[in-house]
């Protein structure tokens, strides 16, 4: 059976959704997109990704038609047709069809298209051997702040890294780490969480926020700030964040072990905690 996706304000089987081949997503990549966790039956975080989707398209000058209610109601109406109990749900949100011309059109609908894929979290095997990471230069534009659908630079990045035997790439900009390929970079040093602090640098991960919330409680102390590529080599753990990976170890940078080269003992509790807590509907809503 085929999913049933959600195109400009219908519930379609997969093969039925269309879009114009002017749209401004599909020529310009002039959209922006969000992807929220789905964790038994139930949306994890959405309040936080929706207000990160008014935020994008505030700063791309895009006003935004559906209400945070509407919004939600779509989410929940394809959980519901497509019985998805654990996954994600894909939204990208686009300036619409127009002829074409870089100029923003004095008319056009935007564009929304929501989808669902059904992924493993809670037994997820990746996140009991960990993960494989490589390096590479950070060749995206200045504003990653922006949940921008132009992903061509992390696109290339994390084909050359699959094509290497990783899962995810790291990018670097000036020997700072900045973030994964679509996932925030973490490392662990004496109990210390590291992750550089939020900036037009980096998308501003709503797992990472979450993360945050229960450090206190875990025990683990927080250092915001950028590290370089070095100290992750010789950091005790590394992780990533990601609404579609939760809590993610790396055990491998650029073919060094990192640790004692399997999932350490603070990213698996954070794993387990985090875990908890989408069960519960994410602390943001
Ligand atoms: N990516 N950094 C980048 C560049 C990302 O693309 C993502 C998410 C994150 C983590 O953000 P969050 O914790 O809110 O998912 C950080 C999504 C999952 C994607 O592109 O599929």
């Amino acid at each position: 059976m085929s999913r049933i996706v959600y195109v400009n304000g219908a519930y379609v089987p997969e093969e039925q959704a269309t879009i114009s081949i002017f749209d401004r997503g599909f020529i310009f990549g002039d959209g922006v997109y969000e992807a929220t966790s789905v964790l038994d039956g139930n949306l994890v975080d959405v309040g936080a990704h929706l207000a990160r989707l008014e935020r994008s398209c505030s700063e791309i000058n895009l006003s935004l038609p559906w209400s945070r209610a509407n919004l939600i109601e779509i989410h929940r109406e394809l959980i519901h047709r497509n019985n998805l109990q654990e996954g994600s749900i894909y939204l990208e949100v686009t300036r619409g069809a127009a002829d074409r011309d870089f100029v923003f059109p004095k008319q056009a609908e935007p564009t929304l298209v929501m989808f669902t894929q059904a992924r493993r979290y809670v037994d997820a095997p990746a996140a009991k051997t960990g993960i494989k990471v490589v390096s590479a230069p950070d060749l995206r534009w200045a504003r990653r702040d922006i949940k921008s659908v132009n992903l061509m630079a992390s696109v290339l990045a994390k084909q050359v890294a699959a094509e290497k035997g990783a899962q995810e790439v790291w990018f670097v900009q000036d020997g700072a780490i900045t973030e994964g390929g679509s996932s925030t970079a973490w490392i662990v040093k004496d109990r210390t969480l590291i992750s550089r602090p939020l900036s037009e640098k980096v998308l501003p991960g709503v797992t990472r926020a979450s993360v945050l919330a229960f450090t206190t409680e875990s025990g683990f102390g927080f250092d915001q700030r950028t590290f370089t590529l070095l100290e992750a080599l010789a950091a005790d753990e590394a992780f990533i964040t990601s609404a579609t990976n939760f809590v993610m170890p790396v055990v491998e940078i650029d073919g060094q072990p990192i640790g004692t080269g399997r999932p350490g003992a603070a990213t698996n509790r954070l794993r387990t905690l985090y875990i908890e807590f989408a069960r519960k509907g994410g602390a943001l809503g």
